[in-house]
């Protein structure tokens, strides 16, 4: 029985390889945004809770003030690949959705009270009053966001359940039922956060903001959290891959950029926690923390970037057993609408980086200075 909704008459208006490709850069930009958030906000909330030294409350304050503007890129990121992956596979994708409808619009909701959170909890933190709670509920609530967004990404490609979940409630009331997949998948990305969080510290220990104190302090909790959160990073990304079904990872195992895709993900997150323990235990304070945070910068969006051409990987091959072929779509390409695309988003990146480079330029007060 075909259980994917019949396709949309009208032609895809570009290529679909060039889709794809800007679904896969954009979500990987939104992945290194979410990893931040995720674990920059848990690295905040445990120095704001011990409180043990002067470092680490500067380091609190220091992280949970620039989640807000992380919370801004998450957002504004996750936009381009949410449209994206509708354009290729509105069918399982927007059917998904509707069964868990509930759920999927209160994301909406949650995520406006996250925001708020995150203003409360840096406004308290510069006020010297207990914050940990608000940070940690503003976790908690990311975590459920985290998850809501795994649930669907995973019951996208399980036809199979559809029909019942759809007779149970068509008010999207339920859930869809367990999934191996689903867990590892989700922690794969929480335990990320802690990675990637580390990695972010290394980066603003290079800050000029920062005491010579402080930056050592900064850039040897981030070296060691990047160093143990990347094995554990490594142990979920292959849990997550062990779990899937065996089509799935025969496919993973023959296709030439699938297979380097995975060992690639894998090998320079191995290589990352490699120099970064070697950097941690040789004491960044006296190596230079500066070019060693834009290195890791790099790297972590080269391992976002990798592990989401894995895990399209995923989605294509268990798609393509349930006979839906994402590249099985009549095109006719309207050159004229995607050049204007294509000069919209690189000058829409270009005043981004402008931004950037304005705020990067403007006078900052030490971050332990109170204001
Ligand atoms: C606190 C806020 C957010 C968090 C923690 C978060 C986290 C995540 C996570 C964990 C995934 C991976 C799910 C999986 O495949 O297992 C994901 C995927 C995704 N997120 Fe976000 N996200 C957030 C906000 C947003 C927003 C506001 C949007 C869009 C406006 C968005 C769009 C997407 C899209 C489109 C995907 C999957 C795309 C695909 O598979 O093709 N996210 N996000």
């Amino acid at each position: 029985m075909q259980s994917f909704p019949a396709v949309d008459p009208i032609p895809l208006p570009a290529p679909i390889w060039l889709i794809k490709l800007l679904h896969i850069v954009t979500l990987a930009l939104h992945f290194v945004a979410v990893e931040m958030l995720l674990g920059g906000l848990l690295i905040a909330v445990v120095l704001s809770l011990f409180r043990n030294s002067p470092q680490s409350q500067v380091t609190a304050r220091a992280v949970a003030k620039r989640l807000t503007v992380v919370m801004t890129f998450v957002i504004n990121l996750g936009v381009p690949p949410l449209l994206f992956a509708q354009v290729l596979y509105g069918r399982a994708l927007y059917t998904s959705s509707v069964l868990i409808g509930v759920y999927w619009i209160s994301i909406i909701a949650v995520l406006t009270l996250t925001y708020w959170l995150l203003y409360q909890f840096t406004a308290r933190l510069e006020a010297g009053k207990s914050a940990w709670w608000v940070g940690l509920s503003a976790w908690l609530l990311s975590g459920y966001i985290a998850r809501m967004l795994s649930t669907n990404m995973t019951l996208m490609l399980r036809p199979e359940v559809w029909r019942d979940m759809y007779s149970s409630s068509a008010m999207g009331l339920y859930l869809p039922p367990t999934d191996p997949t689903l867990t590892p998948r989700w922690l794969l990305m929480m335990a990320g956060g802690l990675f990637i969080g580390g990695l972010w510290l290394v980066y603003l220990a290079g800050r000029s903001t920062f005491t010579a104190d402080e930056k050592s302090f900064v850039a040897g909790l981030g070296g060691k959290l990047a160093a143990a959160f990347g094995i554990v990073y490594l142990a979920a990304g292959i849990w997550a891959a062990r779990v899937q079904p065996d089509a799935v990872k025969a496919g993973l195992s023959t296709h030439p950029l699938y297979h380097f895709a995975s060992f690639a993900g894998y090998g320079w997150m191995v290589l990352v926690v490699v120099a970064i323990l070697a950097a941690a235990f040789a004491g960044f304070g006296k190596i230079g923390a500066n070019w060693l945070g834009w290195v890791a910068a790099t790297l972590a969006l080269l391992i976002e970037l990798t592990l989401v051409i894995f895990r399209d990987a995923v989605r294509d091959l268990s798609l393509l057993v349930k006979g839906f072929d994402v590249w099985d779509r009549t095109v006719v390409t309207n050159w004229g609408v995607v050049g204007l695309f294509l000069v919209l988003f690189v000058g829409g990146l270009g005043v981004v980086g402008w931004l950037i480079s304005v705020v990067a330029r403007a006078q900052k007060p030490m971050e332990g200075a109170v204001l």
